[in-house]
């Protein structure tokens, strides 16, 4: 049998994602959590002490530390590419939050000096790891529904009391509005299905906060191969959370609502036809309990380390795609035009 070493990990940013991370790096058995950094030492000390472990200030200090193997970095966007980059070249695997960096060069960047370094590099496109996805993910490659036809989403929710002077609601430290924030994992999780579109097309609105030139709801319409339509409204001003995924095949369909929490109860429905033209026979599942997604994300990074032939979801490769998707639709928005993709 093979022995590992533990991975001693830290993570960058200790707000309310990085405290999420701290509980699946200290429970996994090949990892254990070294430091946590955070520039506000409150946010450090707190996360420290939950987990008994050192608090720092300066993410260039803990990136160094020869001590580290992996490093999480969970700040505001705009911090993503720096530390993920000087991560990278010390020599540590890294996992970014979602997006990957604020723009597709931020991306590109990351990807050549995981690439360079011969390190692991994963973006948290987590919404990959929900059970209600992975099952219809393995019902579509079954054949069940048939051949995709058309996709439909909706991810939002409605802010919250000074929403637009957090450091979402401006571009400098989030590379954009809404459509960076939410929209990326529903582009992550269409590529899934159907493979980087082909041809996109986009409009955004800044209807409600005050966070001008950022957008508060982005519209998009994306056509992959074989003429594939999929289309998804990301909102900041869905006044109730809400997650709503669709497939449509030439045999049936799948339909996911809700991620758990305040998304309300995750679902699968599927429908399938036995003949065309009849009604289709349906079947629905709740996935109960807490969100699982996180501790699976992390499975799947650090089984892909210790194999690193090992096929991992939210690689660089698969993230970048996201990033060059969202670039186009901010292009086809500005400039009133469908882009195609090459
Ligand atoms: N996968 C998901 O569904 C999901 C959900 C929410 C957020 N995110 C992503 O996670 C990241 C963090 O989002 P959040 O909601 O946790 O934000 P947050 O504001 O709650 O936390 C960010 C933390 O980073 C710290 N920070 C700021 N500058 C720093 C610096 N120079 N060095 C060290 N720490 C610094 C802040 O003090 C804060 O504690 C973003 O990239 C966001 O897009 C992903």
């Amino acid at each position: 049998m093979k022995i590992y070493k533990t991975l001693r990990t830290a993570i960058v940013g200790c707000g309310l994602i990085g405290k999420k991370r701290a509980r699946w790096v200290q429970e996994d058995p090949r990892t254990a959590l070294d430091s946590v950094v955070d520039l506000n030492r409150a946010n450090a000390d707190a996360l420290a002490a939950e987990f008994q472990v050192k608090a720092e200030t300066d993410w260039k200090q803990a990136v160094k530390n020869p001590d580290i193997d992996i490093v999480i970095v969970s700040t505001p966007n705009h911090l993503l590419c720096p530390i993920a980059s000087a991560a990278l070249k010390a020599g540590k695997h890294v996992l970014i939050e979602k997006p990957m960096g604020r723009s597709l060069a931020e991306a590109k960047i990351m990807a050549k000096a995981s690439k360079s370094a011969g390190k692991k590099l994963k973006v948290g496109f987590n919404h990959r790891y929900h059970p209600a996805l992975l099952e219809a993910h393995d019902i579509i490659e079954n054949g069940e529904i048939g051949k995709i036809i058309n996709l439909r989403a909706i991810y939002g929710h409605g802010g919250r009391m000074g929403y637009e002077k957090e450091w979402r609601g401006n571009p400098k430290l989030s590379g954009g509005g809404e459509l960076t924030d939410q929209g990326v994992h529903l582009i992550n999780l269409m590529e899934w299905f159907c493979g980087e579109p082909k041809q996109v097309s986009c409009f955004l609105q800044t209807a409600h906060w005050n966070i001008k030139p950022s957008e508060d709801n982005g519209f998009a319409i994306l056509r992959f191969k074989g003429g594939v339509l999929g289309s998804f409204h990301s909102s900041w001003t869905q006044w109730k959370n809400a997650f709503a995924f669709e497939v449509f095949g030439d045999k049936g369909f799948i339909s996911i609502n809700g991620l758990g929490g305040s998304y309300g109860a995750e679902t699968l429905t599927i429908g399938t036809r036995k003949a065309p033209g009849q009604v289709p026979e349906m079947s629905s599942k709740t996935f109960e309990g807490e969100d699982l997604s996180w501790k699976r994300e992390w499975d799947d990074f650090v089984s892909s380390i210790e194999n690193p032939k090992r096929r991992m979801m939210g690689g660089a490769e698969e993230s970048v795609s996201v990033m060059k998707v969202l670039d186009a639709l901010y292009r086809s928005n500005r400039s009133g035009k469908t882009i195609i993709l090459n």
